[in-house]
């Protein structure tokens, strides 16, 4: 896809949602500690969250197609790099990323850009919002890159 100077820069996101069960745990820590710092994250028996996952694409307008990405494009990538993946799985225990990453919000989102990122044209930015609950969300990269 090609770009050209001076095309208007303009963000599009698509909403996406899965179900995943983790437990917060650094087993460098002591028992103790973990259920100090994680608190029920840390509990044993792992718990689920409904994930909402906003994936934001910053780019130059395409002056041909009008769009910076088909988003039905965007759809098929996040469904099958991420979804695919991670929906009604065990973090912890079925997805290989998390086998040495703490399934923090914080990590999940990274995973998530890592597993989206080598299939946009590198003209293209990416920004990701992952709430973990309606009250708790966390956003990679920190900046939006406008
Ligand atoms: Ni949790």
């Amino acid at each position: 896809m090609s770009s050209s100077t001076g095309a208007p820069r303009v963000a599009v996101t698509r909403h996406e949602h899965f179900n995943a069960a983790h437990r917060i745990h650094n087993p460098a820590l002591s028992d103790a500690d973990n259920t100090r710092i994680y608190g029920k994250c840390n509990n044993p028996s792992f718990h689920g969250h409904n994930y909402e996952l906003i994936v934001r694409v910053t780019g130059p307008l395409d002056p041909v197609t009008g769009y910076v990405i088909d988003l039905g494009e965007l759809s098929t990538i996040v469904k099958r790099e991420v979804l695919d993946r991670l929906d009604h799985k065990n973090l912890n225990v079925d997805v290989p990323e998390f086998r040495n990453v703490n399934p923090t919000a914080e990590n999940i989102a990274i995973v998530i850009y890592n597993l989206i990122r080598p299939h946009l044209a590198d003209h293209l930015d990416l920004y990701l919002t992952l709430g973990e609950t309606p009250r708790n969300f966390v956003h990679y990269p920190a900046t939006s890159g406008a």
